[in-house]
């Protein structure tokens, strides 16, 4: 043996050096908190400069730790969206909980993974009961299954999978879509305004072709119209398609629509159709006592999604899905291999996460839900959710009372889509059609001078086929007056606008 060998080494840095770093670490975070409500909240520059900043070669040799501290003051912060400022109100993105920050480091240091519970055993059951409390919160039977996801999008894709699985007459686990003794199409319905894109991505994981999505009429208030949900169901059915999955908005993307459920419900219950709810944004609502009723159903879905990086402002990323029966996730997605958990039965073994999801590897996505949880209650998450309603209803009543706006649907939940179109130019015009090809350019012009200008992030959407401002707010730190500011640069821009 050599007797004089290499030593090894190893990435650990020395204790005192590491709580040193630790110690800066924490005080830049709580710098930055402490000056998040005066940040530009976008910053203003292009992908080409922003790229321009990060163009470095690889570095072959190890850097300075504070240096590369240094490096995220002077680089990343500068070049940051600021999705926890009180005046961001872009996509749904929550704001992010503090304590959700010190759980993604204390996660990191233990980097458990969660795929199987030999390798994750606090994490497997903190999960477990994260699981069925989220399900209590929204009052879903808590003896469901479900599991973490990275967003809304694949929590959707889990329910599709899932569906598909129980649903198709022979077994898809083997057979795919390639069986030659099947022939007819596997389809979902969803309702065509406020239908989330997301479905669209899992019937693409799910190699079904987009052509697969039927799309159902919307009543006035944006919700599914149930007759022809039935109508294109019956339809589809007599022609020899299997309709395996009807998706129920609950809090949809532009207007926080919840579409009928107890009616879905049973139209599903009578064809033996899944139907899955998807309130990625909207579901924990239902944990609001006044908000309830519109809830009612949510609890006879097959499965649900709701993502806590949205309205329950955990940091990213973190989607959520739960599955009526646990059983039919793991019909879904079980598999085995001699290399993943040994083959002698163990009292030392638990819940493998990897049979309930499209993951193998896993990160500990619950400690910043359960953390959160514990901090805030559920009677804290009561009263941010009902602040956040309150800045939406306050939002619709500064449209309705100013000529310059216009309210395009009743407040709801946690989105508010309404218009710039001042009345005098509205009177002015002749022709209603270019007036609105003017007021879409208009709006979207705003939407984007208000971006740069790093007062406030809102974004457009379209609502019946208009261009119209869109605002979520799901900061837990938006008053009334971010609701002021933004509606006063909003004006400001909009007339400047005008007269050029
Ligand atoms: C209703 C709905 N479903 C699904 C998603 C997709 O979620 P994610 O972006 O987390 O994948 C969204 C995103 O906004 C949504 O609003």
């Amino acid at each position: 043996m050599d007797t004089n060998p290499e030593p090894f080494e190893s990435l650990d840095l020395d204790p005192e050096e590491f709580r040193k770093l630790g110690y800066r670490s924490v005080d830049m975070i709580t710098d930055y908190y402490a000056s998040i409500r005066e940040l530009p909240v976008f910053p203003n520059s292009t992908s080409v400069e922003v790229e321009e900043v990060f163009r470095e070669n690889l570095p072959e040799t190890g850097q300075d730790p504070q240096h590369i501290l240094d490096e995220w003051q002077s680089k990343v912060l500068p070049y940051t969206t600021h999705l926890g400022s009180p005046r961001y109100f872009g996509f749904v993105n929550g704001s992010g909980t503090m304590i959700g920050t010190l759980a993604e480091a204390l996660a990191a240091s233990v980097n458990m993974n969660t795929g199987g519970w030999k390798p994750a055993p606090a994490a497997t059951e903190i999960e477990r009961q994260t699981i069925a409390w989220m399900a209590e919160l929204i009052h879903y039977p808590t003896d469901c299954g479900g599991l973490f996801t990275s967003g809304g999008t694949m929590a959707n894709f889990t329910a599709l999978q899932t569906a598909l699985r129980n649903i198709a007459p022979y077994d898809t686990t083997v057979k795919g879509l390639q069986n030659k003794a099947f022939s007819g199409r596997f389809t979902v319905y969803m309702s065509d305004h406020e239908g989330h894109i997301s479905i669209v991505r899992a019937a693409d994981l799910l190699n079904l072709g987009r052509e697969s999505i039927r799309l159902v009429k919307s009543r006035e208030d944006f919700t599914m119209d149930t007759q022809d949900l039935e109508q294109k169901l019956d339809e589809d059915i007599a022609q020899g398609d299997v309709p395996f999955c009807v998706v129920g908005q609950v809090g949809s993307i532009n207007v926080g629509a919840i579409d009928p459920l107890v009616e879905i419900a049973e139209i599903c219950r009578q064809r033996g159709i899944w139907f899955h709810a998807d309130g990625a944004c909207g579901a924990v609502g239902a944990m609001l006592p006044e908000k309830r009723p519109q809830y009612q159903g949510l609890e006879l879905a097959d499965s649900v999604t709701l993502d806590p990086h949205k309205w329950l402002y955990i940091p990213y990323e973190c989607g959520c899905v739960l599955v009526r029966y646990p059983e039919k996730l793991r019909r879904a997605f079980s598999l085995t291999a001699p290399y993943l958990r040994g083959t002698l039965p163990s009292d030392y073994t638990g819940l493998w996460y990897l049979d309930y999801g499209p993951q193998m590897s896993r990160g500990f996505r619950a400690l910043k839900v359960w953390m959160s949880l514990k901090h805030y209650g559920a009677e804290g998450y009561r009263n941010l959710l009902s602040q956040n309603i309150r800045c939406v209803e306050y939002l619709d009543a500064c449209v309705r009372r100013d000529k310059d706006f216009e309210p395009l649907h009743k407040p709801n939940l946690l989105m508010y889509c309404f218009r710039y179109a001042p009345r005098d130019l509205r009177q002015r015009w002749d022709d209603p059609e270019t007036l609105n090809d003017y007021l879409d350019q208009l709006n979207q012009q705003i939407a984007d001078e208000i971006q740069r200008s790093g007062v406030a992030f809102i974004m457009t959407s379209r609502i019946r086929g208009r261009v119209i401002i869109r605002l979520s707010v799901c900061s837990h730190r938006t008053t009334p007056e971010d609701i002021d500011i933004v509606l006063a640069k909003l004006k400001e821009i909009g007339e400047k606008l005008i007269r050029m």
